[in-house]
């Protein structure tokens, strides 16, 4: 790993919301006097009650109970919405750049705003929904998404958003595990210029649930689609009926806001539950901090709203900050491989949020398409996801912020409502591939696997938890408290165990090696499967990869890696060798793969991560558990693994 250090400027600490000195300070307090400084981070948001009780929480064992401002009250939508009328109603709340980059962009006020979640409100009301009913939400990326979860929240309904890439099976699944009373989706989803059939897979899912929801739709395409009468409802249709206005519900600060359905290592996908008032706070807390947002400035997470990144950093962390966040419709590479690029240098983005995915992608295809588009707008960049190589970094650096903007590498979880390790633009040096340092507030425990043992030494390295809580934390599954202490409470008691695998170096920096199942053990040598990726994306002909460990007659794991060229290099058997001595050289000879199989495409899910299981299911020659393979984006690839599985 690189040992390279960049501080950050000091230009840019100045101005910054938090210096190092401020940084320190401030985190010492949060973790010393937890009450008084998330006392004093609750006056972020406008309470109809104000909590006097501030922290009640436990991660013991036979008591997991996670509760923060417990006697306030609030209206979610009312802090991403109504509270900024009066400073800044005239101000883009949302900027919404369609899949089409001729079509046009679309401005929303907060004004604009307020009334569309208004109407949105309105509807879902006379559709039946009130306090503590679920909604799906399985949408396009379009304005319409937002204003459907702010609505939700102001009738103090649950919203549980599907991804649009999910099959009809997953969003059925989903629709009955939470029990939703009403369904929102589109005609169609128009995405790198093809349209997903939404509607019609959400008919095929209302199909197959055992309950019967009813389906409002919005007209997105205008696309012919079937309508059921008296269980389906256009929104337009419904919208003109109702008024703009809507008073928004007053809610315990630990009613539930959301569930999102996340894959768990075992089982059916886990509904993780967020509440109000806590969820908001950090989400808010987090968003002006880590990416030093200040008023005025145009901050962009490319994630999809089907995922916790767009709850968080799409919606509800900039909307409650008065800012304005960028949505988008498309895709990076459609209609060219500098989308991305130009969608920043057209709405003169501040803050740039994306995936070490999405980086590699762009990187195979060359820094011409960076190039080609005017950058200096940008301050801030971010990642999210998966660690990210040192080789992705340097080019994000590089080439994407010409060595001026800060990257923060933001370490977190579905689970976790925000950002947990993470650098502070204006105070902390970083290094490439490191998520650096704890959030204020967060207590980051390393263990030994094995042992349980807290590793009290600087440079350590075991199994990430966390010691306490914060207010962003999951407070339970839906439905299955039991389940919620199983996943998290029950393998190293006491703490919330994360489930990744992470080494503190000798600085108290903190590295992310991947999930812990992930981690191969090659000769006893516990090795990351990320630090042999990172090594072998590093190899200028190499785009992509992906390592996994497969049993090995002598060294208990071999290691597996799957190789994707950048577009034009050959695939042949010296290259193969190249890339051995490379890694070999990289990290030593007991990193050096013991198959490499050419990879035209990886396995990915629609958001983008590798699918891990099924490589590792190759590597093990164990074709028949490939599982279901119907959600990746391209199930085509799996084929090609298959066939070529590489032979000892
Ligand atoms: C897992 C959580 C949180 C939003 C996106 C993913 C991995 C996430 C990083 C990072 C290294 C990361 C972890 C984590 N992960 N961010 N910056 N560096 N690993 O949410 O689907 O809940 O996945 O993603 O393994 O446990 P998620």
């Amino acid at each position: 790993m690189s040992r390279e250090l960049f501080q950050p400027s000091p230009g840019l600490a100045a101005k910054a919301h938090a210096d190092a000195a401020t940084y320190q300070q401030m985190y010492d307090r949060s973790v010393n006097d937890p009450e008084g400084f998330w006392g004093d981070q609750a006056d972020r948001l406008d309470w109809i009650k104000a909590p006097t009780r501030i922290k009640n929480t436990s991660f013991a064992y036979d008591n997991v109970s996670i509760k923060w401002y417990e006697d306030g009250e609030l209206n979610v939508s009312a802090n991403c919405i109504d509270r900024h009328l009066e400073t800044r109603g005239d101000q883009t709340a949302i900027i919404w750049e369609p899949d089409d980059p001729d079509a046009e962009a679309q401005h929303i006020t907060y004004r604009d705003l307020h009334a569309n979640v208004c109407k949105f409100a309105n509807v879902l009301k006379e559709m039946g929904v009130g306090k503590g009913d679920r909604v799906v939400l399985y949408m396009p990326m379009i304005p319409q998404a937002a204003y459907a979860m702010l609505a939700c929240a102001r009738v103090g309904a649950i919203h549980s958003v599907v991804f649009a890439g999910f099959s009809a099976d997953a969003l059925a699944a989903r629709i009955d595990a939470c029990g939703a009373a009403v369904v929102v989706t589109a005609d169609e989803a128009p995405r790198g210029g093809r349209n997903t059939p939404l509607k019609v897979n959400a008919d095929v899912a209302f199909g197959k649930c055992k309950s019967s929801p009813k389906m409002l739709v919005v007209r997105r395409t205008g696309g012919d689609i079937p309508m059921v009468d008296g269980r389906d409802f256009w929104l337009h249709e419904m919208e003109a009926r109702v008024a703009d206005d809507c008073v928004p519900e007053a809610m315990n600060a630990e009613d539930p806001l959301f569930i999102l359905y996340t894959s768990g290592s075992t089982g059916a996908p886990k509904g993780v539950v967020h509440t109000s008032g806590g969820y908001l706070v950090y989400a808010s807390m987090t968003h002006q901090y880590v990416f030093d947002y200040h008023d005025g400035d145009i901050f962009w997470c490319t994630a999809d709203v089907g995922w916790v990144t767009g709850h968080s950093y799409i919606v509800y962390g900039p909307l409650a900050n008065g800012a304005t966040t960028l949505m988008f419709e498309g895709v990076p590479t459609y209609p060219d491989a500098g989308r991305f690029w130009a969608v920043c240098a057209k709405h003169k983005v501040n803050q740039f949020y994306t995936a070490p995915t999405a980086i590699r992608a762009l990187m195979g295809q060359g820094k011409e398409w960076v190039e080609k588009h005017d950058l200096s707008s940008l301050r801030i960049l971010g990642t999210v996801g998966e660690p990210i190589n040192p080789e992705a970094w340097n080019w994000y650096n590089d080439v994407v912020g010409h060595g001026r903007c800060p990257i923060v590498d933001t370490w977190w979880q579905t689970e976790t409502g925000g950002h947990l390790l993470t650098p502070l633009p204006g105070a902390t040096a970083t290094k490439p591939g490191s998520a650096t340092k704890p959030f204020f507030g967060v207590q980051p425990v390393i263990l030994d696997a094995q042992t349980a043992e807290e590793q009290t030494e600087t440079a350590a390295e075991g199994v990430l938890c966390l010691k306490d809580s914060w207010p962003g934390q999951m407070r339970t599954c839906w439905g299955d408290h039991d389940r919620f202490v199983q996943a998290y409470f029950t393998d190293y008691k006491g703490y919330y165990f994360s489930g990744d695998g992470c080494r503190r170096d000798a600085d108290g920096y903190y590295w992310i090696t991947g999930r812990v199942d992930d981690v191969i053990n090659v000769s006893g040598h516990r090795m990351g499967t990320a630090e042999v990726e990172s090594a072998l994306v590093a190899h200028p002909k190499v785009s992509e990869s992906a390592v996994v460990g497969y049993p090995h007659p002598v060294k208990g794991q071999g290691i597996y890696a799957y190789v994707t060229l950048m577009a034009g290099e050959d695939p042949t058997d010296e290259l193969r060798k190249e890339l051995e001595v490379w890694v070999r050289k990289e990290i030593g000879p007991i990193a050096k793969p013991d198959l490499i199989q050419w990879a035209p495409g990886l396995p990915k899910t629609r958001s983008g991560k590798i699918m891990r299981r099924i490589l590792r299911k190759i590597a093990e020659n164990d074709f028949d558990s490939l599982g279901d393979t119907s959600t990746l984006a391209e199930p085509a690839v799996v084929d090609d693994l298959v066939e070529n599985r590489m032979k000892e």
